[in-house]
């Protein structure tokens, strides 16, 4: 593992970096990943890598690469965005950009080791979300790591000739407390790295993306 920041039994989070953006243009080019994001392309690898730097220095952002333990392999982004320090709230996003690595568990334990350090270290309160109704994986994974259906936008999106529904979903914190933050124990297995201990992020800036 390479600067590891939370890591789970099958992928870890680590810091963004700049030459991160070659994959992230590749992957954000490919109809297939963003079919379910609100990116779309074309994106350059220019403008990834100052969509990283933005990320990186934003407080209110907190967004690392997803990477398999095996091999280090990056295989996608995962974190927290808008988080707003009042109300203790943020909106979580997250990408898996090689479909071959879809429906093998990643995202569910990314998104559970995200939502941990939300409430474990960053003290947020609520974590909400927006998933299009069609993202069967997305929804499940997020369900897995205790999110819960808050409502419906009706065709909010507009992909492929049609318009679809948006899911809105939050977790909140007495809620991870009575599922397992009661024991002190992580969902995730997480172990948290040198920085997270601290409390402290690893990006943070003016990137309103959301992935
Ligand atoms: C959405 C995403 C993060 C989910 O991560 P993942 O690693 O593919 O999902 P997981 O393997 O953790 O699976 C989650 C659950 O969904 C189920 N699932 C996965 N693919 C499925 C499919 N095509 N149809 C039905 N269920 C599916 C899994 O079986 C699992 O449920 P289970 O444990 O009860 O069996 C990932 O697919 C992705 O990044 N997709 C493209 C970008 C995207 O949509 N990002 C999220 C935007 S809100």
């Amino acid at each position: 593992m390479k600067h590891p920041f939370l890591v789970g039994e099958l992928v870890y989070l680590r810091p963004l970096q700049a030459d991160d953006a070659e994959l992230f243009a590749e992957w954000l080019n490919d109809t297939r990943v963003t079919r379910t994001l609100r990116a779309r392309g074309p994106i350059t690898v220019e403008a990834e890598r100052e969509w990283i730097a933005r990320v990186s220095a934003d407080p209110s952002e907190f967004v690392c690469a997803l990477v398999l333990r095996k091999g280090d392999r990056l295989i996608g982004s995962a974190g927290l965005h808008a988080i707003d320090w009042q109300a203790r709230s943020a909106s979580f996003g997250i990408k898996i950009g090689i479909p071959a690595m879809w429906g093998r568990g990643y995202g569910t334990e990314a998104t559970r080791l995200v939502t941990d350090h939300a409430f474990r270290t960053l003290n947020l309160n609520r974590v909400g979300l927006q998933v299009h109704a069609g993202n069967v994986a997305g929804r499940r994974a997020y369900e897995k790591a205790g999110y819960r259906v808050e409502g419906i936008q009706r065709e909010a999106v507009y992909r492929e000739g049609r318009f679809g529904d948006l899911v809105l979903m939050a977790v909140l914190r007495s809620q991870w407390e009575a599922a397992a933050g009661a024991d002190g124990k992580p969902r995730a297995a997480a172990r948290a790295g040198p920085a997270a201990r601290r409390g402290g992020g690893t990006a943070g800036a003016k990137g309103r993306r959301k992935r």
